[in-house]
């Protein structure tokens, strides 16, 4: 069989590609700061965050051994077929038959065997610093909690609730202040991941899984459900805002404050508790103690609506209470067939909940 001469440009460009490629995923994530920056990507290559800051540095001593294996392999194979291609005349004599060589078979055994032992070593090294780590007494805990598809955060210690957005404080000289998680799903499997701040963990029903976070930057990370959860996995979107500490507790203390209780948007309140959305929905200090759907004490004070896929505008929030279903196919909020005068005086009053 002879390799036609053709072919060679056509693996070179592809080869040229692949490195194209492979570049561009590591590049990208050192241009342009994710954070802060909803529309910009998110990258493990650029962790702003332990554990994602060990994740990386491993990774890339797993990339460097796989280059040189790459390089290696694929070396030996161009030289040889290089080498030892089809010339004329060949038919006339057989190359020289070897069986067999101890040294060399002995080599690609033994070395192969010592650089996944090295793998395993610095894998398992990271695996259990990361796994080990024990919450200091001032740390941070929270909850989250994977819904068909959105999510549920808990701080039980300082009574807040909220969705699909985790405010954490950053760590800075004045102090460690890692945030330890505590993941559970109400019905099938999700995971949890921002790419900056540390590895995938999933939320699997019937289990808590533990992960923690220690970011360095203020700003706001995002993130996805990793593990394929139905119709509106792809957005079942999460961000993770760090703040400064004080402004993180600023936060907090809006959070603890009752719901607005404002007589302005009194119409809509009516029509609110009138209609089913209190089966599904919390808001806390009043009837309204629903634990199907996210928790509207302060629905206003969160960036996007249904987990990301709408931002929290006033037309956005409209057009979701109208019809959930042209804004999220297959949500679990159904359309309540309200009028729209209905529909008004609901936003209005959603829009006090500060
Ligand atoms: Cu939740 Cu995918």
């Amino acid at each position: 069989m002879r390799l036609r001469l053709s072919l060679y440009p056509r693996i070179l460009r592809a080869l040229a590609l692949l490195s194209v490629c492979a570049a561009w995923i590591i590049i990208a994530g050192h241009g342009a700061p994710a954070y802060g920056n909803p529309s910009g990507i998110t990258n493990i290559f650029r962790p702003l965050s332990q554990p994602a800051q060990e994740i990386k540095e491993l990774s890339l001593l797993v990339i460097a051994i796989c280059t040189v294996i790459f390089l290696v392999v694929a070396g030996l194979l161009v030289y040889t077929i290089v080498r030892f291609r089809h010339r004329a005349g060949d038919e006339a004599s057989e190359p020289p038959q070897i069986y067999g060589s101890n040294q060399i078979e002995l080599a690609w055994t033994v070395l192969p065997i010592l650089i996944v032992f090295v793998l395993i070593l610095v894998t398992s090294r990271t695996i259990a610093d990361i796994q080990d780590r024990k919450a200091s007494p001032g740390a941070l805990q929270a909850m989250v909690i994977g819904h068909q598809w959105w999510w549920e955060i808990r701080y039980p210690e300082l009574g807040i609730v909220t969705a699909n957005e985790l405010h954490v404080p950053a760590s800075d000289g004045s102090g460690r202040r890692p945030t330890f998680l505590k993941l559970q799903s109400a019905d099938v499997a999700h995971s949890f991941w921002v790419p900056q701040l540390a590895g995938k963990t999933d939320l699997i029903p019937n289990r808590e899984n533990l992960m923690w976070i220690e970011p360095t930057e203020p700003g706001t990370y995002l993130g996805n459900c990793a593990e394929y959860c139905g119709t509106q996995h792809a957005r079942m979107l999460i961000r993770v805002v760090v703040q400064p500490p004080d402004e993180f507790e600023r936060w907090v203390r809006e959070q603890q404050a009752a719901a607005a209780e404002g007589a302005s948007a009194a119409e809509g309140r009516t029509v609110f508790f009138a209609n089913s959305c209190v089966n599904c929905h919390t808001i806390r200090g009043t009837s309204a103690q629903g634990i199907f759907g996210p928790d509207l004490t302060h629905l206003m004070s969160r960036q996007t609506l249904a987990a990301g896929a709408a931002p929290n505008t006033p037309a956005s929030l409209r057009a979701w209470v109208r019809d959930p279903q042209g804004a999220k196919v297959g949500c679990l909020m159904p359309n309540m067939q309200m009028t729209d005068g209905e529909v008004d005086k609901i936003v209005a009053y959603l829009q006090t909940l500060k």
